[in-house]
Order: C-alpha cells, then structure tokens, then sequence
C-alpha cells in the first residue's frame, strides 16, 4: 500500500502540540501518574507527559514507522517509557504486569472511522461491550410470570461491524483504573448521532463526564481530514448523582503554535478556566 493510502487507511493525523498540552493541563496532570495513549502515533502526547516529568508512559501504535519516530521522540526519557507495537484494542503484549495492568491516565486521539475503518473481526468484537446494542429499555415491570419488580438486562443486538473509534473509546476505559481520568478527541458523530445513542448511555453508566470541548475544524491543518471533533473528559466510576458537565466551544486553534498565550490565546485561557472549573472526585 502507498505510504499516503496506508496512512489514511490507519486514520493517521497528528494531535498538534498546543491541543496535547491543553488536553494535560485539564485533566490536571500529575507526574506520579502512570500514563498511556492506546494510538500514540508519533508520540505528541507522551512527549509533553514526559516534559512535564511523567514517570512511567506506555504508548501502542500498530504502525511500526511512526512508533519509530515516537521512540527517538522519547529516546532521552528512558526506562520510563514502553512503546509497543501491536494492535491497540489487544491486551498490551509485555510480560511485566505494571505495563500492563490498569493505568491512571488514558490519554489520545484515536483512529476515527471517517474513512472507513471499521472493525469485523468477531475475535476482537467479542471484547467489547459497545459491539452490542441494547434492543429494549431496563425495566422493573412484571414479566410475563407476573413477578413484581424483578431487574432484567436489556437484551443486545450483537453488530457485525463497528466504527474502531467506538471500540476505541470502550479500550481508554478498560485501560483506566476506577477513579482515573480519560481525555479522549472523538469525531463529533459520537457525541450526536442518534445511532451512538447506545455509546453515550454507555458513557454515562460508567463514568463522570466533566467537559465536552468542541475543537474548530482546522484543529487538523495540513493533513487529510476536516473531522468535526470534540474532547471528551471523563473520570471512571460513577461519582456525583447530579453534576453537569461543562461544554466549551473553541473556534481559534493555532496548531502549528506553541501553547503559550501570544500564539493560542484562546486555547490557554480555555485551559486556565477549564483547571479552575473541573473539580475531579478525589480518588
Ligand atoms: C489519529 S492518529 C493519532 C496519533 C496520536 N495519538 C496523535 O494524536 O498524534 C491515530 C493513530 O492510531 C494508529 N492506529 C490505527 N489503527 C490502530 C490499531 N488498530 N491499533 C493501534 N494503533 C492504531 C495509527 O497508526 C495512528 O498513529
């Protein structure tokens, strides 16, 4: 395959640098985290973990070129990083269970099925929840025996095929210890379409969902994909009965600038109000 069709095929584009530092600002990052990104392409947010003093990275990417260039990237931090190249919705393939056991930060941008790539495998299919579909409601109401308020399980419609970045986000959270954060960049598609109804409850059902932020359309600049795209951020367990999330729109992304309040003044302000206002549970 042609080095350009290989890469649209595999959803290759680049977080820029400034969207990476503004995702670790607001997740309020701490270096004593363990921190990974499933889909670490050239590395951009390992990178900027590391600058900040992070101690142990892991990073999966299943194309052996762009790992290659993560790993001189991170070249200078060491034992501290484990960069792996293998599929990224697998188990993590290292016999050292600290690597790969549940993290405290799953952090990235992963392949998005804008163009095409969807997963029907029925080996990785089976490990994920959201290869199903609820296909009625929960319900407490008697069943045919007359029982009173006996729980039943919604029964699920097995799908032949989903988009990789459903599975996608399903594996930030297997990745993620209870308690830990999740900031994730989703194609909007996700977030508001009537047919990942299903993704969102399932959202909802196992994590806290503290900011959507919509990212402008030239966050991307300069590679195949205008995406409409948000970040997610969210903390896994369920933790406050009644909080809401904050939503931000972004229209100003600079991304081949630096995070710094000359060049991406929206961005670093969004981030200073974004630290203040996002109050994690304590775990
Ligand atoms: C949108 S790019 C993002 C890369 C990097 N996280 C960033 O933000 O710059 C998605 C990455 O996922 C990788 N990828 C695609 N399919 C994958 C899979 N099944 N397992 C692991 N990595 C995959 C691609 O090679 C690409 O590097």
């Amino acid at each position: 395959m042609a080095k350009s069709s290989r890469s649209k095929a595999l959803a290759q584009f680049w977080t820029p640098p400034a969207v990476a530092e503004f995702m670790l600002e607001i997740v309020q990052f701490d270096p004593l985290w363990k921190v990974i990104d499933p889909a670490c392409g050239e590395g951009v947010f390992l990178q900027k973990a590391a600058e900040r003093g992070a101690g142990a990275l892991a990073g999966v990417d299943i194309d052996p070129n762009a790992l290659e260039r993560a790993k001189q990237a991170l070249h200078p931090y060491g034992e501290r990083v484990r960069l792996y190249c293998q599929d990224g919705l697998q188990p993590i393939d290292d016999p050292n269970p600290f690597w790969r056991g549940e993290y405290d930060l799953v952090i990235g941008n992963p392949p998005f099925a804008a163009t095409g790539y969807r997963i029907h495998d029925p080996r990785i299919l089976q490990r994920f929840e959201l290869s199903s579909e609820p296909i009625d409601e929960p319900t407490d109401e008697p069943d045919e025996q007359g029982q009173l308020f006996e729980y039943r399980e919604p029964r699920r419609r097995r799908k032949s095929a989903v988009a990789i970045e459903i599975l996608y986000l399903e594996r930030f959270s297997q990745l993620c210890r209870h308690g830990g954060r999740i900031c994730i960049i989703l194609p909007d598609g996700v977030l508001a379409n009537r047919n990942t109804r299903y993704v969102r409850q399932w959202i909802l059902q196992h994590h806290h969902v503290y900011a959507v932020i919509s990212l402008p359309r030239n966050t991307f600049k300069g590679v195949e994909t205008s995406a409409k795209t948000s970040i997610l951020v969210l903390q896994k367990g369920r933790f406050y009965e009644k909080r809401g999330a904050h939503m931000m729109i972004l229209e100003q992304v600079n991304p081949d600038a630096p995070f710094d309040r000359e060049s991406n003044p929206e961005l670093v302000s969004a981030a200073s109000a974004l630290r203040k206002w996002l109050q994690f549970a304590p775990c």
